[in-house]
């Protein structure tokens, strides 16, 4: 799969750009704060209709504007996939794919795979486990509509069952209302817990060999899912755990407090691990979705590197560009330096200036 083309329109500071992207390797260089990671952000919202950084649409909106226009053609299996967006102020987006206008925004998820890669990805063994739980939720939306599904009905039923929490403290008869909540969460949730631990195993696997590689067989990588409940204890637990969720007007049992243990050599890495090998782990984690979406999709996946290149040594760096071999893939940074050096060929550079493309 590759993007054909991208077109915007008062898009940040883009007022037009018309990008013809080659289907391999293409370099988009500048200064900085001249529109680099906009044109990725475009990309990345053009085939998952969010942006990576998690920006609502009007402030995408170029300032001073009312609306916002981006067109992306995604070539996937021969097929000519045509997508337009028109972001509003104050109304959510219009979508269509090849001019019939969508409803959900899930219906793109089929079609386009994208990978976003940013400095940020690199601290995910490092940082709480809320990134580690949004690493594993975002790849398993991007290939599961139904997981994607039962996450979003899980996040709704949590945050009523918290609102509830907040009522009783007011008004305590209600309490009796937590127990419909804890069935659904319970239903939910396990629904959760099951597809999580089907993909943790194959990450393991995934991780593990690509990181041998990585660091020449020195490290044995392994991740496992520590999953806050089991499914047959979830209902005991919620039990247990109502008095104190009650004081502290906050819901403690289940899959929202998960986590991933990654270890190297048997010692966890986020206690023990030096910040190289955090690093490491990283890489090979991002790696490991790069290819699981292959795999699953049947199709390589478009590939967005923000900066990401300049994070990493020289080693680590010949083996991402070493394993990205026939995936599309834009590349940003501030210089061409690196790749002079380097035996890497672009097959075509950007380069971006104040909004525009030189
Ligand atoms: N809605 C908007 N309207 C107009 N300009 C905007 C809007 N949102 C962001 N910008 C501007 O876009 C500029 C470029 O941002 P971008 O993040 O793409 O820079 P960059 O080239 O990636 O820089 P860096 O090398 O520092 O990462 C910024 O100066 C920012 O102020
Ligand atoms: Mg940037």
């Amino acid at each position: 799969m590759y993007v054909k083309s991208l077109d915007l329109k008062n898009y940040r500071n883009f007022e037009k750009l018309s990008l013809l992207p080659d289907p391999g390797i293409n370099i988009i260089y500048g200064g900085n704060a001249q529109g680099k990671t906009n044109i990725l952000e475009a990309i990345y919202l053009g085939g998952t209709t969010k942006s990576h950084r998690g920006t609502k649409d009007r402030d995408i909106i170029r300032m001073g504007e009312e609306e916002s226009h981006l067109r992306m053609h995604i070539i996937k299996a021969d097929n000519d996939y045509r997508i337009d967006m028109h972001l509003k102020k104050n109304k959510p987006k219009g979508i269509a794919i090849g001019g019939i206008p969508i409803r959900r925004a899930g219906e793109l998820f089929g079609i386009v795979n994208m990978v976003f890669f940013s400095p940020e990805d690199l601290s995910i063994i490092k940082n709480g486990p809320s990134e580690r739980r949004k690493f594993m939720d975002l790849i398993l939306c991007e290939l599961d509509r139904i997981y994607l599904s039962n996450l979003m009905q899980y996040n709704k039923c949590l945050n009523q069952r918290n609102r509830l929490l907040h009522d009783i403290f007011f008004n305590p008869k209600l309490e009796t209302e937590l127990d419909i909540w804890d069935e659904q969460l319970r239903n939910y949730g396990s629904r959760l817990i099951e597809k999580r631990t089907e993909f943790t195993e194959s990450l393991n696997e995934t991780a593990g060999r690509i990181h041998q590689n990585l660091t020449g067989k020195s490290e044995i990588l392994e991740v496992s899912y520590e999953k806050n409940t089991e499914i047959s204890d979830f209902a005991d637990k919620q039990n247990k755990n109502r008095e104190a969720d009650l004081k502290l007007k906050n819901t403690s049992a289940g899959p929202h407090r998960d986590d991933l243990c990654i270890s190297v050599n048997g010692m966890d890495l986020r206690i023990y691990g030096s910040q190289g090998q955090q690093r490491t782990a990283a890489l090979s984690l991002k790696l490991s979705e790069i290819q699981m979406i292959e795999k699953a999709a049947n199709e390589k996946p478009v590939l967005l590197l923000d900066d990401v290149l300049s994070e990493l040594d020289r080693d680590r760096q010949n083996y991402l560009l070493s394993s990205i071999k026939e995936t599309q893939t834009f590349i940003t940074c501030t210089g061409l330096d690196e790749f002079v050096k380097s035996s890497f060929n672009a097959d075509r550079v950007f380069h971006v200036v104040k909004g525009g493309i030189e």
